[in-house]
């Protein structure tokens, strides 16, 4: 049997990312509608790193359509190192209907949908975060109206975020700009594949290391921490690196004066982004992170519920 898996926002079918968007709206708008969708499906969430919004979303979301989550923290299974991942995948698929996972290694997420028999979905890796970007793109089409055609201008590290966003972008048609220093350039093997996935929406992906050109005409300024999980060795290094991308009043002027400034979360304030700029009116961090729960809830019910099934 096939199973479906949400690893990457590339691998969606061509009506997914509309079929999500519109199903975490109607989910959004109608909760009451969805109370027992999942009713006693069981969710393994495995944690290789620390997270707030992930785990919260994941875990209320699940409670909320009927099922409930297991939370595996990091250290608890020891994924690879206590046992193979391979039979990680093996035995929670025995158990659980869905896993989500948050590893390290994009790598390992693979490895673990490959062998796994239930739905595998991405918590974030260090190659992609689809689950925030799929959010990211519900919150831009609430406060801006539409997608398609919205220029987005990316500051910052060319990091997981940035990555399921360029992915994001090509599936909607968005004109997306990332500034990045040198040497922090997103990966150039995820650029080409969503220049590619952009070929029939009509997105364009452009990169620079001016963050005022990524800024001109902006609809949305985003950035992401400069020091992802993992690597916190090289935390002096990146401050130097990045410190002329801070999203700072100065900066936001470039963009339109009515643009959204969006965040992942968690931030540092003072370093990637200033006080004044994310508790401005403009700043739309906390309803990015309301969304996940949303956004989440339909792609789990897409994944674990018997429409999934019916489509598997
Ligand atoms: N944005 C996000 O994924 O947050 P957490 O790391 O807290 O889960
Ligand atoms: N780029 C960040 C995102 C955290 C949600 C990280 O990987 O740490």
């Amino acid at each position: 049997m096939h199973i479906r898996h949400f690893l990457s926002i590339h691998d969606l079918p061509p009506d997914g990312f509309w079929h999500l968007i519109d199903l975490a709206r109607d989910i959004k708008l109608n909760p009451a509608s969805y109370l027992h969708t999942l009713d006693g499906r069981a969710l393994a969430m495995v944690f290789e790193k620390a997270s707030l919004r992930t785990r919260v979303t994941f875990e209320v979301g699940i409670q909320q359509l009927g099922g409930f989550a297991v939370y595996l923290a990091p250290g608890d299974i020891g994924l690879g190192k206590r046992e193979a991942v391979i039979d990680v995948a093996r035995n929670l698929s025995r158990w659980v209907d869905g896993i989500m996972a948050r590893t390290f290694d994009h790598a390992t997420i693979v490895n673990l949908a490959e062998h796994a028999t239930v739905p595998v979905i991405n918590g974030l890796t260090d190659l992609l975060h689809p689950c925030q970007a799929m959010a990211d793109y519900l919150t831009m089409l609430e406060h801006r109206g539409r997608l398609h055609g919205l220029c987005i201008a990316y500051v910052g590290d060319g990091n997981n975020v940035a990555h399921s966003l360029m992915f994001g972008a090509a599936r909607c048609g968005a004109r997306l700009s990332i500034a990045t220093p040198h040497g922090y350039e997103p990966d150039r093997r995820i650029v080409l594949a969503a220049r590619e996935d952009a070929r029939s929406s009509g997105a364009t992906i452009e990169l620079t290391d001016d963050p005022r050109e990524a800024l001109i005409d902006a609809d949305v300024v985003y950035t992401d921490t400069w020091v992802s999980m993992g690597h916190e060795a090289e935390t002096a290094s990146r401050r130097e690196a990045f410190a002329a991308y801070q999203v700072n009043a100065r900066l936001m002027a470039y963009a339109r004066p009515d643009a959204i400034f969006m965040h992942c979360l968690p931030c540092h304030r003072g370093e990637e982004v200033t006080d004044d700029v994310i508790e401005s009116p403009q700043s739309v961090v906390y309803d990015q992170a309301e969304n996940r729960l949303h956004m989440q809830k339909a792609i789990m019910l897409d994944l674990l519920g018997t429409s999934g099934e019916q489509h598997a």
